[in-house]
């Protein structure tokens, strides 16, 4: 079964206190083809999604110890668990009941007791939906591909997104960030530049400064970089980070000269990662600023180029916050230019 849908028998979680209904199901499932695993509690059924995602979580509501709901909100919060499918099988009907279902994040719920028609339908049905997002998850890391691609094409930015990325991560950590709003920030950390891919290449490349020209089509990069990524459903989370990761604080960035708490805070945290990376890398015509001179100048610009809140953290956290990011450039970047004079 499913062959045609993942080209592979799909493989289902059932998560069950009672031994009788995880093998009720277990014998609907088997029998329609795909490839069951069970937990008998919360805690065994998230530590085999940690193992290896399954493609559709059946998720029992009344467990002992945790509930169906909590496993379903820590799920959710997994690298893996956010576009996970979950069907939770309930005895409860209630429209509360329901509503809470839907606030954990599960995607459809059953009753029992479980008929196997109806459960092989929605089964089917949420499967469906999981071959969709893997095929959009794809699309996802091809745009990942063309923003690495647009690097190493030129060996001072090679590794700069990822670089930017890790120290993304670490400081909207810091800063308070849920845990999916950092993971999606990691991702727009990625793809901040990805619209340089629209700019030519007389004016990306140049190794000195632009003219007014060059200047208003590069201050299009972040506009492109969201025309993209917004085609893509997965990609959602990651557009307002990219389209603002150039405004100012005082209001004086672009593309669109937002200032204050107007820059979407996942934008503000990209700003200072981005020219963290930028200052403390070599250019063909400058040689990247020590530590100390970098961490001057992010003083200097707190609560004008930058929010204070944002450089108050990168200061406290420092050097944590830039540790994975300085271990990737000893990997990536190369040898350094001789400084002028
Ligand atoms: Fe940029």
């Amino acid at each position: 079964m499913d062959d045609e849908v993942f080209n592979r028998p799909a493989d289902v979680l059932v998560v069950d206190d009672n031994l009788p209904n995880r093998e009720l199901m277990r014998m609907h499932l088997t029998s329609a083809g795909y490839e069951v695993r069970d937990a008998p509690d919360g805690p065994t059924a998230l530590a085999l999604i940690q193992e290896r995602p399954p493609d559709l979580v059946l998720l029992d509501i009344m467990m002992p110890g945790m509930s169906g709901y909590e496993v379903c909100h820590r799920l959710r919060e997994l690298p893996h668990g956010r576009l996970l499918p979950v069907l939770m099988v309930t005895s409860l009907s209630g429209t509360d009941d329901k509503a809470a279902a839907a606030d954990a994040g599960a995607d459809d719920f059953i009753s029992k007791p479980v008929l196997a028609l109806e459960l092989l339908v929605r089964v089917r049905s949420l499967l469906r939906i999981k071959r969709l997002t893997d095929q959009l998850d794809g699309a996802e890391t091809c745009v990942v591909a063309l923003a690495k691609a647009l690097e190493a094409r030129d060996p001072y930015t090679e590794g700069h997104s990822q670089r930017v990325s890790l120290i993304a991560a670490k400081l909207s950590e810091s800063v308070g960030m849920s845990a999916p709003d950092q993971e999606a920030l990691t991702l727009a950390g990625l793809l901040h530049d990805v619209g340089k891919i629209g700019i030519n290449d007389s004016t990306l490349w140049r190794p000195g400064p632009l003219d007014e020209r060059q200047w208003r089509l590069m201050r299009q990069h972040p506009i492109i970089g969201v025309e993209i990524c917004k085609p893509l459903h997965s990609l959602q989370r990651q557009l307002l980070a990219i389209r603002h990761h150039h405004e100012r604080w005082d209001g004086r960035g672009y593309p669109d000269g937002l200032s204050g708490e107007d820059i979407p805070l996942g934008a503000r945290v990209i700003a200072v990662a981005d020219t963290w990376d930028a200052l403390t890398s070599d250019r063909p015509y400058r040689a990247r600023l020590p530590c100390d001179r970098a961490l001057e100048v992010l003083r200097r610009g707190s609560g004008t180029q930058w929010d204070a809140r944002m450089v108050e953290c990168f200061l406290a956290g420092y050097p944590h916050i830039i540790r994975e990011a300085v271990t990737l450039s000893e990997m990536t970047r190369p040898v350094p230019v001789q400084a002028a004079g």
